[in-house]
C-alpha cells in the first residue's frame, strides 16, 4: 500500500507540474494526510485528514475525495479517482472526517479501505450540498433520516450551534443492518452529549433537544424495522411522543440509500413537506449518501 501511495503523490506532483507554468514551483495540488482510520467493521470505516487552513464549509455539505487510479494499460497515465464524501466533522474541527462503506469491487473504496495514518488522499476543497439549514424555511422540530454511511452530515449538523438556536427539538434516525453498523453514530451522540466543550459553544442544556432513535433489521435490538414502516405504522411517533410530521411545524433532512431516500420522500410529501434548495428553502432536503 505504502508504494501504491507514493505513486499518487508522485503523480500528482506531475500533473501539477504539467498544468503550471514553467516558472512557478510544482506543488501536490489538493493533496491531504490522513491522520487516523478506524474500522467499525468489515463494511464501514471512518478516517480523518488535515484541513486546507483556508477551507470553509457549511454543516452538511460534501466534498470529492479520492486517490490515484491505475495506470491505464496502454499510456501509462493515471487519472485521479473521485467520489462525493459528506464531512462529518463539525465545522470547527482542525481537521477532516468522512464515514465511509467498503465495496470490495468498488473502484475507489477497495483501495480507500486500506489507507494509513499518514498517506495522503486528494481533496478536492469545494464543498457543496443540499443538506444545509439554508435550504430550509423555519422551523420547530428537526427530523434528520439516515441509514447506513447517510448518518455522515448529520453528525456533521449535530455539533453546530444553529441546529439547536434554529429548532425546539432534533431528532435523527438511523436505521442500519445490524447493531455494530450503529456504532459509530452511537458513539458521536454520546459525545455530543457530554461534550463540554459544546455546552460551552451551544449553551447550557442543548443536548435535551436531541433525541436518539437508532432502529435495525437484520439484527435483533430494541427497536427493529426501517423508519419508513415506523412512521406508516405510526409507532416511531408513539415512541418518541410527537405528532406525525406537519409543514408548519417539521422540517426534516434525508439521506441514505437510493432506495431509502426515493421512499422516504414520498412519504415526507403525503405529510405536506416540499423539497427545499439552496436557492428556495422549503420544508425539507435529500441528498443520496454517495455509494462507491
Ligand atoms: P433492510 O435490511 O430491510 O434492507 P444498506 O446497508 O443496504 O445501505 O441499508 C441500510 C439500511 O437501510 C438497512 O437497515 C436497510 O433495511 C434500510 N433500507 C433499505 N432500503 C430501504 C427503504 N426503501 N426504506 C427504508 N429503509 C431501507
Amino acid at each position: 500500500m505504502m508504494n501504491e501511495m507514493t505513486t499518487v503523490t508522485d503523480t500528482a506532483a506531475q500533473i501539477a507540474a504539467e498544468a503550471t507554468p514553467a516558472r512557478a514551483q510544482p506543488t501536490l495540488p489538493d493533496a491531504q494526510t490522513v491522520t487516523q482510520v478506524t474500522h467499525w467493521s468489515d463494511r464501514l470505516f471512518s478516517f480523518r485528514i488535515s484541513r486546507p487552513a483556508s477551507m470553509r464549509f457549511r454543516s452538511g455539505e460534501f466534498v470529492m475525495i479520492g486517490l490515484m487510479g491505475d495506470p491505464h494499460p496502454e499510456t501509462g497515465k493515471q487519472k485521479p479517482l473521485l467520489r462525493a464524501y459528506s464531512i462529518a466533522s463539525p465545522s470547527w474541527d482542525d481537521e477532516l472526517e468522512f464515514y465511509s462503506i467498503k465495496v470490495q469491487d468498488g473502484p475507489l473504496t477497495s483501495k480507500l479501505q486500506h489507507i494509513q495514518p499518514g498517506d495522503e488522499i486528494i481533496l478536492r476543497p469545494k464543498p457543496v450540498g443540499t443538506l444545509v439549514h439554508d435550504a430550509l424555511l423555519p422551523g420547530k422540530r428537526l427530523w434528520l433520516f439516515a441509514t447506513g454511511t447517510g448518518f455522515a452530515p448529520f453528525a456533521s449538523l449535530l455539533r453546530d450551534p444553529q441546529t439547536y438556536e434554529d429548532y425546539d427539538e432534533v431528532i435523527l434516525t438511523h436505521t442500519c443492518r445490524t447493531t455494530a453498523e450503529l456504532t459509530y453514530g452511537a458513539q458521536i451522540i454520546d459525545e455530543i452529549r457530554s461534550s463540554e466543550m459544546l455546552e460551552e459553544l451551544i449553551g447550557e442544556g442543548f443536548a435535551d433537544k436531541l433525541r436518539y432513535y437508532p432502529t435495525t433489521t437484520r439484527e435483533e435490538s430494541p427497536k427493529m424495522g426501517r423508519i419508513t414502516d415506523l412512521m406508516r405504522s405510526g409507532q416511531v411517533f408513539e415512541d418518541l411522543g410527537v405528532p406525525p410530521l406537519t409543514p408548519t411545524s417539521d422540517r426534516a433532512m434525508i439521506c441514505g440509500n437510493l432506495a431509502f431516500n426515493i421512499e422516504l420522500k414520498e412519504l415526507i410529501e403525503e405529510y405536506g413537506l416540499q423539497e427545499g434548495a439552496n436557492s428556495a428553502p422549503r420544508e425539507y432536503v435529500v441528498e443520496k449518501a454517495f455509494l462507491d
